[in-house]
């Protein structure tokens, strides 16, 4: 699919995630063959403002490349100003963030309450696309307020009609937040509905899942959050998948280990040694939660206090693993806890899911 002069072919979308979708995920994602990939959603204001956090959030290398940038905000002219600064860095994509669903954003008027007004969505999108020097604009929208108020068909009229490029669309309402099974078929009616590209998102997890989004929808392309944590295999897999009919399944736990290894690297050298570890913990986690053996692994990690520590843990993990005579099978009541609470590991106090 093409997003402006950028043909990103059969490639997905890395979706913004919160605390997740830093460089070091970026990167290996990337190199898993993701099609663009998103920064952190940041806020418009501090943009602005020339926040430190913000910029800090928002700045990515030019090996990144394709790379979107999500803002959040609802003042037309500190978007404008917020997408003029941004795109000095020529970004591919600067995306509005119209899915938040947590209540101290939409309080503020913010995130998923923009849904409500397809009006005042018209006037942000024309001042961001005004202020963009040619920089594509999307924005990342739900299926409206609750099941009762669906209105994404007018939402993405509203940001074609004043120059959006592209339009993601996270198929659960915002009442819904993240527990339903997202909603395939409005995908559908918003690809009828509107002659720029639509990218599907929402209950990806397998590369299967993904092509039968895309076959129902007619979808240009889809955007993968959740099945993304801890396999980022999900974007070569569907390379594959479409090349040569067959999806290569999971890695066996060598790869899991020596893809995790290189993402801790990147953790440790984008954030050093101290901030890298909770973080790494965190993805050594979602990177085995489907090989045997994940509830001895969460008891030991917690301990852990050094980099080093957890990289011997994660190799003998793997020997583990490989060494055993079970089959890597899908623990059903880990699976679906994560794809409830993508936080089990984390709890739900530590980090709210944005969008
Ligand atoms: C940890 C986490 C953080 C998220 N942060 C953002 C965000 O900053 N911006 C956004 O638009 N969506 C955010 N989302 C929502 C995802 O981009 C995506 O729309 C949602 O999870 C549905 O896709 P999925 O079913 O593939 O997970 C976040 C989701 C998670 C799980």
């Amino acid at each position: 699919m093409k997003i402006g002069n950028l043909d990103i072919g059969r490639k997905l979308f890395l979706a913004p995630m919160a605390e997740v979708t830093d460089s070091s995920f970026r990167k290996i994602c990337k190199e898993q063959q993701a099609g663009m990939t998103f920064t952190q959603m940041v806020s418009a204001d501090g943009v602005v403002k020339n926040n430190f956090e913000t910029l800090r959030h928002f700045s990515f290398n030019r090996s990144e490349k394709p790379i979107g940038v999500q803002i959040l905000g609802n003042h037309p002219e500190t978007l404008f100003e917020a997408v003029k600064e941004i795109s000095k860095m020529n970004p591919d994509l600067i995306d509005l963030n119209c899915g938040c669903p947590v209540d101290k954003v939409c309080s503020k008027k913010m995130g998923a309450a923009l849904l409500d007004d397809p009006k005042i969505l018209s006037s942000l999108v024309r001042k961001m696309v005004a202020g963009s020097n040619g920089v594509p604009i999307s924005v990342k929208l739900r299926l409206g307020k609750d099941k009762s108020a669906v209105n994404v068909l007018e939402n993405a009229k509203a940001v074609e009609d004043n120059g959006g490029a592209l339009i993601f669309v996270h198929a659960r309402t915002r009442a819904d937040k993240y527990d339903m099974n997202a909603d395939w078929s409005w995908l559908k009616k918003v690809k009828e509905a509107v002659n720029i590209p639509v990218v599907g998102n929402g209950s990806m997890f397998t590369p299967h899942d993904v092509k039968e989004m895309i076959d129902l929808t007619g979808c240009d392309s889809a955007m993968i959050a959740r099945g993304a944590l801890g396999n980022p295999f999900i974007f070569s897999r569907f390379q594959v998948l479409m090349e040569k009919g067959i999806d290569p399944g999971e890695p066996d736990a060598f790869v899991v280990r020596d893809t995790l290894l290189k993402h801790i690297k990147n953790l440790e050298e984008e954030f050093g040694e101290l901030l890298a570890l909770d973080k790494a913990k965190k993805h050594s986690i979602w990177y085995f939660k489907n090989y045997t053996g994940i509830n001895s692994l969460l008891e030991k990690i917690f301990s852990v206090k050094k980099l080093d520590t957890l990289r011997e843990l994660i190799s003998d993990h793997a020997e583990r693993i490989m060494s055993s005579s079970k089959e890597i099978h899908i623990k059903e009541e880990i699976h679906k806890k994560f794809q409830k609470k993508v936080l089990f590991w984390l709890t739900d106090q530590n980090i709210s899911p944005l969008g």
